[in-house]
């Protein structure tokens, strides 16, 4: 099993990785970043040398390294992380932010109509998913 993690150098993105690479340690885990001011390259050491394990510098948004990294690599599933998520940036500058959640997303989702991939995971918040009745 292959999977793309994208925003795994980030907080939430980073403990899932943890937690895949430790629960299933025959997966194949491939983290896709930008490292934007929100995304610490450091956060990953504990896996960064594990043979299962691949960083990639990429923008969400670039189409044309999406395509080609997803063609290389032929994964089984995405997990789509990567995410403008500190709200209070969205005044300051709300561009980046429909790029890397909107544009950025949709190229991921065609990305993953193209090749093929069974399983697309769009993590999100409860403002855009609603609150579960916990
Ligand atoms: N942190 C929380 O408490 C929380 C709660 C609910 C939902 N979420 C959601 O979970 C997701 C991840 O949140 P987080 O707290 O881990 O965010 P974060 O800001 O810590 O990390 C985001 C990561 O995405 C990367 N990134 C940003 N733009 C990119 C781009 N264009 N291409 C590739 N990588 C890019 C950054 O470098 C960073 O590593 C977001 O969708 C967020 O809304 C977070």
């Amino acid at each position: 099993m292959t999977i793309i993690i994208t925003g795994g150098a980030g907080f939430i993105g980073s403990n899932f990785i943890f937690y895949m690479m430790k629960k299933y340690p025959d997966y194949r885990i491939i983290c896709l970043d930008k490292l934007t001011y929100a995304g610490n390259l450091s956060t990953l050491a504990p896996v960064m040398g594990k043979p299962n394990f691949r960083f990639v510098k990429m923008d969400i948004c670039d189409r044309e390294a999406v395509y080609g990294l997803f063609e290389e690599k032929n994964p089984d599933v995405v997990v789509n992380f990567a995410a403008e998520s500190h709200v209070d940036r969205s005044i300051l500058n709300p561009e980046i932010f429909l790029e890397t959640n909107i544009i950025g997303t949709s190229v991921l989702m065609d990305a993953c109509r193209k090749y093929g991939i069974g399983r697309y995971h769009q993590v999100s918040t409860d403002e855009v998913y609603g609150d579960l009745p916990l």
